[in-house]
């Protein structure tokens, strides 16, 4: 969402800095997102509570802060929906297309995937679905369904609004000038009439994938199956680093053996665990090293 400094009331700021420091700190405990490191971070998270308040009827941070506490749903998703930065566009630093199109026939034939044609592949903070939807353009460009392989993609994101546009699919016209020439006859409707200049991803690409909220914060990421695939990109800038460690560990146990992690390029994971190894920039393959009383 764009910054508009217009909705910001410095006297709002000023007057209920309490009220303030206790919603960052509520954002920090239930999404991981910690912005109120400096000036313009809270600036900027004044601008996007400020566009909330009048509609929710709240006058003080402290009130929207109580309602939150108070466990409302629909101020909570408000909230969160307000605050996220939801940035992405098709194929998204490209050169991790190239990577997954390269190695994931060594990824779906490693000796320890079970004889299945299932190809399981986890988005898990895919924001208005352009990286899902590549994912799935660049996937279903190697394994056509007539050649009996099942794609499943699941995308998440904890923002709720976004979740509803990606499932749309529906993109402006520019949107998709960074898409591979040879997928965007293939893989775009193009809209006609009050549609001109839409266009919109096609139906048997949209069937592949199931878009549903996910908090990445959860305590326990508990999937029936693993992944052959995750995309994880650019969500943990906004982590502290306790929170990038644990999540890291989750996500590498919900991939399967020979599994690969893709990670955004400034999310450095150098530490965190043993059990992936890079394989390119801000790529990681699980390794068959032990994790207590979980199954390949
Ligand atoms: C900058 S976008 C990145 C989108 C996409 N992964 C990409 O790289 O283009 C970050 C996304 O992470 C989501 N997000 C932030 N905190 C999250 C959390 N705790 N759990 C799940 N998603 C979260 C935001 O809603 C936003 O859509």
């Amino acid at each position: 969402m764009s910054l508009n400094s217009g909705d910001v009331s410095p006297k709002q700021l000023e007057g209920d800095l309490a009220g303030f420091r206790k919603l960052s700190e509520y954002l920090r405990r239930e999404a991981g997102i910690n912005l109120t490191l400096s000036a313009k971070n809270q600036t900027l998270l004044a601008s996007r509570i400020g566009k909330i308040m009048n509609p929710l009827g709240f006058s003080t941070y402290s009130e929207l802060h109580s309602a939150l506490l108070a466990g409302r749903r629909d101020v909570r998703d408000l909230f969160i929906n307000a605050i996220t930065t939801n940035t992405t566009h098709f194929f998204r630093e490209k050169q991790h297309f190239d990577f997954l199109a390269k190695s994931i026939r060594d990824v779906v034939n490693h000796p320890d995937k079970k004889k299945s044609r299932e190809i399981r592949v986890w988005c898990a903070a895919c924001s208005t679905g352009e990286e899902a939807y590549s994912i799935t353009m660049s996937l279903s460009a190697i394994f056509p369904a007539n050649e009996g392989w099942h794609l499943k993609i699941l995308a998440t994101d904890i923002d709720t609004d976004v979740l509803k546009k990606a499932a749309r699919g529906v993109y402006p016209q520019e949107a998709i000038e960074s898409v591979p020439d040879n997928l965007k006859n293939s893989c775009f409707d193009r809209g006609v009439g009050d549609s001109d200049g839409l266009v919109r991803v096609r139906k048997s690409l949209r069937d592949l994938i199931t878009f549903a909220p996910f908090n990445l914060m959860s305590t326990s990421y508990a999937f029936q199956s693993k992944f052959d695939v995750i995309f994880c990109r650019n969500v943990m800038i906004y982590f502290d680093r306790p929170e990038i460690q644990s999540t890291i560990r989750k996500l590498e146990g919900c991939l399967r053996l020979g599994g690969l992690l893709f990670l955004g390029h400034s999310e450095t994971i150098i530490g965190v665990t043993p059990g992936l190894k890079s394989r390119a920039p801000a790529v990681y393959e699980r390794l068959n090293t032990n994790r207590k009383g979980e199954a390949a």
